[in-house]
């Protein structure tokens, strides 16, 4: 038995999905611990391609219970579209529950977070996923949110919305946008009751009894280490903790349970959405990494900017994060560079560091870098750590040790079994 969790290491899409999808063939749970539909999470299978948004990235094995947890935040309604295009691939999706707690995506949180986008200058602009993330969180914060079980309870959820709603209709108004009545609210939700009712339920006994019953438990993190509200570049961040520690806050789990955390790593930089990026690459080089790698946002399609793998970063994220193994993807798009670089220090004005700093130091800092000779070969087809070019295996295993963890496994291509697993 194992309890494990599976966390983006960088600025999120570093292929937590994959990764989640490949390990689930043999997991008995899968829980989403933090976000909500915020989240592109590729998974490629016999069932062909999807970009999963909240469903956990363990629904494609039946006999996996797939809990979208307390600490994430639901929207009912691309929840039901999500189902509909997983289902119509021939997946049975009675494996997913939603816990009670988790709080609810109401329309007006994406109409806000879209309004509140749209009044930043471009310096303070997030660049948001407009899923309505910053708002549902806000709302929880302030204690004024609805949660899943509200909609169970049509007096409760009444009482809830009359404290809500005139608070919400002003800053709707505000903006210029059209207000909600409380009565358009409850019919909303219960349709949402009528359709997922059966779906919300308490999770922590489920949990308990797994983690005890000595079965295999996954938390599927969303979005990485470097967009987290409390360690990433504030306030370019997203509103809850993809960090390991977020799995114990969200997921309902004590750290001392916790048997392995996998960071997800790729083996280049990728950011979408504002803020500093130290290692952005504005040339060739950067435009032949988004080529290759394809990337470009699994939810919005907006490019995603590039550069090379920054090991301060990494190291810090290991630290933070605690990592027992890395779980390093697209090694594969590497086998195209004559030359590969790594980022192992950052030049601030006169000094050379060699940890994160604060936001506004990310801004000014200058990459300091390492080259090494590309390998330029394919490594799709292989499968075992001593059939990897001599050159990639000095790569890897330099980022090892810049980064402090070992590695498990090494993705070479987006198919469930382009993976090599190192004992
Ligand atoms: P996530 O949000 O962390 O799950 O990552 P995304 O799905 O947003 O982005 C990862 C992208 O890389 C997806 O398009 C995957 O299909 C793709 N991908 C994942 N692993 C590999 C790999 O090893 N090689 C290549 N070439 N693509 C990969
Ligand atoms: P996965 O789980 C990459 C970015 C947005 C924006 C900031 C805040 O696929 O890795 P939000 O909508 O959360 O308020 O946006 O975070 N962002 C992501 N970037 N991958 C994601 O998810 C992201 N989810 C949000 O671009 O800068
Ligand atoms: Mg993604």
């Amino acid at each position: 038995m194992s309890v494990d969790a599976i966390v983006g290491a960088q600025w999120g899409d570093e292929g937590k999905g994959r990764v989640v999808d490949y390990l689930a063939t043999n997991c008995d749970m899968v829980i989403r611990y933090q976000g909500g539909d915020n989240a592109g999470h590729t998974v490629i299978n016999d069932y062909g391609k999807f970009a999963l948004h909240i469903l956990p990235s363990g629904i494609f094995n039946p006999k996996t219970l797939c809990l979208v947890g307390a600490g994430t935040v639901v929207n009912f309604n691309t929840m039901e579209e999500e189902l509909q295009s997983v289902e119509a691939a021939g997946v049975n999706t009675d494996n997913l529950f939603v816990d009670k707690r988790a709080h609810l995506i109401m329309p007006f949180h994406c109409m806000l977070d879209g309004a509140e986008e749209a009044k930043r200058s471009k310096k303070w602009s997030v660049g948001t996923t407009k899923r309505g993330i910053g708002p549902v969180y806000s709302d929880k914060a302030s204690r004024i949110g609805i949660r899943a079980v509200d909609i169970l309870d049509p007096e409760r959820l009444r009482a809830r919305l009359e404290m809500m709603m005139p608070k919400k209709n002003r800053d709707l108004e505000y903006y210029g946008l059209d207000t909600i009545t409380v009565d358009e609210m409850m019919d909303l939700c219960a349709s949402w009751r009528e359709k997922f009712g059966k779906r919300i339920i308490d999770s922590v006994p489920i949990l308990r009894d797994a983690v005890l019953g000595g079965k295999n438990v996954l938390f599927e993190g969303q979005l990485g280490i470097m967009r987290d509200l409390d360690w990433g570049i504030y306030p370019y961040t997203t509103s809850s903790n993809p960090t390991a520690g977020g799995t114990c806050s969200g997921a309902g789990i004590s750290p001392k349970r916790i048997d392995n955390i996998y960071g997800v790593v790729k083996a280049y930089s990728t950011s979408v959405g504002g803020g500093p990026f130290p290692v952005e690459l504005f040339d060739a080089d950067g435009e032949k990494l988004r080529d290759i790698g394809g990337e470009y946002g699994a939810t919005t399609g907006r490019p995603r900017r590039c550069g090379w793998f920054d090991a301060v970063a990494a190291a810090y994220s290991c630290w933070i994060n605690g990592f027992t193994h890395l779980a390093m993807t697209k090694l594969d798009v590497l086998d195209h560079f004559d030359t590969i670089k790594v980022c192992t220090h950052y030049k601030i004005g006169d000094e050379i560091i060699d940890y994160v700093p604060e936001t506004a130091l990310q801004d000014i800092a200058v990459p300091v870098y390492e080259e090494w000779e590309g390998w330029k070969s394919d490594t799709t087809g292989i499968r075992k750590w001593e059939d990897l070019p001599q050159k990639a295996q000095v790569y890897l295993k330099r980022l090892e040790e810049l980064t402090g963890a070992p590695m498990k496994f090494i993705s070479v291509g987006p198919e469930r079994d382009q993976i090599i697993v190192i004992d």
